[in-house]
């Protein structure tokens, strides 16, 4: 099939690549020049495992192709897919809508025969109805159907997660756009994807719930985790007890400092202010916001008690400082709240992060990056682990460190408090 994607970020180009790769021939367009260029150079402008790879492969078999031609894009796809970027607006709780209504004004300006507009951005309810009435003022109803699937992508596994779905979401009531949407997922669902559909009200919401409950999942974790600290339980246990119970599946209950990235934190406030609107109170997500947002500075607290209040000059090392393992998104991670509280409190502080350098370090005072776990943890008084790499997983701390009085936390439970107790090292972790 030929299709067009419009916004070239993580779900965008991964969206892209997939189709592509399944056979579809597919136009991605971008405003950005430099991100266009950088693709057309065989380079990828973000951090996604197994992407490269694939983008290329399927660029030089001229399957995928970059430009910022809405115009030819347009015109050579029969569905055309909005992925841009919904980020939550300045100083609100509300998602910034504009990029969505923009490339809908843009792309009505060039279809000239039917399309098929699929909105893949995430965008509260009601949104579809605004791009439909958006485009119908420019173009006759007959011309184009607005239809809404919601991506579940998560960052790091987003190629496994677009080609083993739980699920395919398609949100129309439209019987014969329905059957070529269907047609396009066809590959995915013959292995085994299940497919529901809706209205386009109904699966933008199921977008937003989605993601709401996920991260009320992790919350609710996260706090039985503090329980279980006073009370001389293992969450660990817990979490298998509970997950094993089908009506509340394991997935989704791992402890950790805070949930971040670019989604929930964004989703759940967006849900929040949709529900007002409509003038219900959704107030198990308020206070799953609330949590999460006093978790960051709780485990900040308890970084402070390992050191036994005594921050200033001491030395600690990071390992991970993005949002969680496998992508280089530093958005809402809870790092941003522990380094630089820690700093200014006069800590020494070393981070290794795999995916490089982070900008949002840069000026805050004695804060190195390090290119190794060596160097970074090298004579520290604490090592954190902050997020779960597989590199994370088998470090020697005694070697590693040269500290005799090394004290470790481990805020993604990695290693055995049983084992590490026995090697003597002073060890804390999540819940247990
Ligand atoms: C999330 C959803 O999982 C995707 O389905 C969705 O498509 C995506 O948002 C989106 O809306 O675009 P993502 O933000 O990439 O994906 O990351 P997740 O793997 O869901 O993790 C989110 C946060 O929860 C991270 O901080 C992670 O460390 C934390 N988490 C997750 C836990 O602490 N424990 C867990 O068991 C799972």
């Amino acid at each position: 099939m030929k299709i067009c994607i419009i916004g070239i970020g993580y779900v965008g180009l991964v969206t892209a690549t997939c189709f592509a790769d399944l056979g579809n021939s597919v136009w991605c367009v971008d405003n950005d020049q430099d991100k266009v260029d950088l693709l057309n150079r065989g380079q990828i402008p973000i951090y996604e495992p197994g992407l490269d790879e694939l983008v290329n492969k399927n660029y030089f078999a001229k399957r995928l192709k970059f430009t910022m031609n809405l115009n030819l894009a347009v015109k050579s796809s029969d569905i055309i897919f909005i992925c841009v970027g919904t980020p939550s607006l300045k100083k609100s709780r509300s998602p910034d809508l504009q990029f969505v209504f923009e490339v809908a004004t843009e792309i009505s300006k060039y279809i000239k025969k039917f399309k098929i507009i699929v909105n893949k951005s995430t965008v509260p309810v009601t949104t579809g109805d605004k791009i439909e009435q958006l485009i119908s003022k420019k173009i006759k109803k007959e011309l184009f159907e607005v239809v809404s699937n919601p991506e579940f992508l998560r960052e790091g596994d987003a190629i496994r997660d677009f080609r083993f779905p739980d699920r395919i979401v398609l949100g129309t009531n439209n019987k014969k756009v329905l059957k070529k949407m269907v047609s396009l997922y066809d590959p995915l669902i013959k292995k085994g994807a299940k497919l529901f559909t809706t209205n386009r009200r109904g699966a933008e919401l199921i977008k937003y719930s989605s993601n709401a409950f996920l991260a009320t999942k992790v919350s609710f974790i996260n706090e039985l985790a503090n329980l279980c600290e006073n009370s001389d339980i293992d969450v660990e246990d817990v979490a298998l007890g509970m997950g094993l119970d089908q009506r509340i599946g394991a997935r989704f209950l791992r402890v950790g400092p805070a949930y971040g990235g670019s989604c929930f934190p964004k989703d759940t406030k967006a849900i929040t202010v949709m529900g007002d609107q409509f003038r219900t109170n959704l107030s198990i997500v308020k206070s799953v916001i609330k949590s999460n947002e006093k978790r960051k500075k709780l485990l900040t607290k308890k970084i402070e008690k390992i050191l036994s209040n005594k921050v200033k000059n001491k030395k600690i090392a990071f390992l991970g400082v993005t949002f969680k393992a496998n992508t280089d998104d530093m958005r809402e991670s809870s790092s941003l709240t522990m380094i630089p509280t820690l700093s200014k409190k006069g800590a020494i502080i070393n981070y290794y992060e795999p995916t490089g350098e982070k900008n949002e370090f840069s000026r805050l005072n004695n804060v190195t990056f390090c290119d190794n776990i060596s160097t970074a943890c090298l004579k520290v008084d604490l090592i954190i682990i902050h997020t779960e790499w597989n590199e994370f997983k088998a470090i020697d701390f005694k070697k590693i460190s040269k500290n005799k009085k090394l004290k470790i936390y481990d805020m993604r439970n990695l290693y055995s408090p049983h084992k590490m107790n026995k090697q003597g090292l002073s060890y804390y972790s999540i819940g247990r």
